[in-house]
């Protein structure tokens, strides 16, 4: 009777949740985890700028209590994330006070980078983001790549080194590439072409991280089991890894007097609509192995400020005061009579 969306779902794929490690010292997020999630991601603390912000210092602190924790509840955990744009330290692309990095110290320090990482974390990570959002189909050049600092640098070979000393290093892990917005629209199919590229010249890519950051009235069926059908087709595994979904249209309400005090009726119904429908569709393919939340319950999660400032969201599974949604017991049930 006291079953958790993970056992209840553990024949089709694993339940994940982002969380830091001061979530994970609260009494109420524990319990969820221990109840509910079989796998973790760091949520910020391995990003590289947090974990390795000079060349020559590393915060292990979060990372390792992140990683201990879920040792210790044989929770999996997914590494997150090696090359992103984003919160990168300032001295990755430097050289000396003024200069810029050359491709080939760039190359050297991510193979360091990638070296410690995988020394340290090899026993508890199962799959690593290797790349996270490189394809950027309306800013990017004309192969729809994010004209970021690294592919600038390195160029399109840096990703598959990337993902090659991943592999030296770290033998038995799953390897991914990880984006938003990739299961429609251009954005699927320039994903699609890459990860084919990458394949038919023997990079060891396994993994599709689809994002999920959604909105109540947004995937639908069609949508998810289409980009499904398109990456399984791939022979690619499938992670939804930073699933959200917001009680906002993406385009809506920007200016303070239309944010919402608490979540519509309706929109609260819709998005359990949306979270059953992922669960339900995603347990029909066995390429699908984790479906996780960018977060455990609305008291914290990263849409408060994106993409408006301060404006409350209530994105998660469970609320503000860490109790259930409806959705959650409505999931459980319905995984617990798939498995039957
Ligand atoms: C991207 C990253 C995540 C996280 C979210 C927003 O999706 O992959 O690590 O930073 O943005 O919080």
């Amino acid at each position: 009777m006291n079953h958790g969306l993970k056992d209840a779902w553990q024949h089709a794929f694993r339940v994940g949740a982002a969380v830091s490690g001061k979530t994970l010292k609260q009494k109420e997020a524990d319990e969820i985890i221990t109840r509910h999630f079989s796998s973790l991601t760091p949520e910020n603390a391995m990003k590289f700028g947090e974990i390795h912000p000079e060349e020559k210092s590393w915060n292990w602190e979060e990372t390792d209590f992140i990683a201990d924790y879920a040792r210790a509840k044989n929770i999996a955990l997914r590494g997150h994330t090696i090359v992103w744009h984003n919160q990168t330290p300032s001295w990755l692309f430097q050289s000396g006070s003024t200069g810029q990095v050359s491709k080939i110290e760039l190359f050297r320090r991510l193979e360091n980078h990638i070296a410690a990482l995988t020394r340290r974390y090899n026993q508890a990570v199962y799959a690593w983001d290797v790349l996270n959002e490189v394809i950027d189909v309306e800013k990017g050049d004309d192969k729809g790549f994010r004209l970021s600092s690294w592919y600038k640098i390195g160029g399109r070979e840096l990703y598959e080194f990337a993902f090659k000393t991943v592999r030296e290093a770290s033998p038995n892990a799953r390897l991914f590439y990880n984006d938003y917005n990739i299961e429609s629209g251009a954005k699927l199919k320039a994903t699609l072409r890459f990860l084919a590229e990458l394949l038919d010249a023997g990079v060891p890519v396994q993994g599709i991280g689809i994002q999920g950051h959604w909105f109540y009235n947004y995937p639908g069926e069609d949508t998810l089991r289409t980009a499904i059908e398109k990456y399984a087709a791939l022979g690619l595994e499938i992670e939804f890894t930073e699933v959200d979904i917001s009680a906002y249209e993406f385009d809506e309400s920007r200016d303070q007097k239309d944010f919402f005090s608490s979540m519509p009726e309706d929109r609260v119904r819709k998005q359990a609509e949306r979270y059953k429908e992922l669960f339900c569709i995603a347990a029909n393919y066995p390429a699908v192995k984790n479906i996780t939340t960018w977060g455990i319950a609305d008291n914290h999660t990263w849409l408060d400020n994106f993409p408006v400032r301060g404006r409350k969201n209530w994105p998660l599974l469970f609320d503000q005061n860490y109790h259930s949604k409806e959705i959650v017991p409505a999931l459980v049930e319905t995984g617990l009579s798939l498995s039957d």
